[in-house]
């Protein structure tokens, strides 16, 4: 199924409803599309949506997969030129923003070599309290980013290159449809990491 599309793998972890998978798959023909999610339910409308034919909405180019971060299929190793991970929440969330070193492993072993790690984040400090505190994450400050989750990140094999803070007029370029439920709220930050897997994997 991947073969045709040689060396141009997408990735989305947490895909929800499928929406980034979706618009990039008809954006990017040549590339092969595959949104994986924790729950079958949301995927199951979106999966009957790019079987019909091409003219009807179909997309040859994408595929979903049921699966959680924690548990990703071998099938899919080394094989991502660019994995995204959009407004994660439950596990998922925790993993990236605590830079857990078993999810961290399991984005870097999809990777193929120099693939792309996009991870964007919107969380509000406020309404969020009860689900950060639950989940136990640390607070996403200069100084926690530069000396604790950056480093965490380039031991599981990933150099984040890049760390910014979008502007809100950035939240309506992204593909997502919890961007565009969040999107306005005024005191969520939207923070986007771009990371590069390093050529040679670390030993673990
Ligand atoms: C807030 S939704 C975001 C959906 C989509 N990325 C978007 O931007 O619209 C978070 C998604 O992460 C998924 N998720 C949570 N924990 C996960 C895990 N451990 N592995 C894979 N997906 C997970 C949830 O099922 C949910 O669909």
């Amino acid at each position: 199924m991947i073969a045709p599309y040689g060396q141009e793998v997408v990735i989305d972890i947490g895909t929800g409803d499928g929406c980034f998978i979706c618009h990039a798959a008809r954006q990017y023909p040549q590339k092969f599309h595959i949104g994986i999610d924790a729950n079958a339910s949301a995927l199951a409308k979106v999966s009957e949506k790019i079987h019909r034919k091409p003219n009807k909405g179909g997309l040859p180019n994408a595929l979903f997969l049921q699966a959680a971060v924690e548990d990703l299929p071998a099938e899919l190793d080394g094989s991502a030129q660019e994995v995204h991970v959009q407004f994660p929440w439950g596990s998922l969330l925790r993993g990236v923003v605590n830079g857990e070193a078993g999810v961290l492993a399991n984005l870097r072993r999809v990777c193929a070599p120099q693939a792309r790690l996009q991870i964007l984040l919107g969380l509000d400090p406020v309404r969020d309290q009860t689900e950060i505190a639950r989940l136990g994450l640390n607070a996403l400050s200069e100084i926690y980013l530069d000396q604790v989750l950056l480093p965490r990140y380039q031991n599981a094999g990933f150099a984040v290159t890049k760390k910014q803070v979008l502007s809100s007029a950035e939240w309506s370029q992204v593909a997502s449809s919890w961007a565009k439920r969040l999107r306005g709220n005024s005191e969520r930050r939207l923070l986007s990491l771009t990371a590069h897997a390093l050529e040679i994997a670390p030993v673990t």
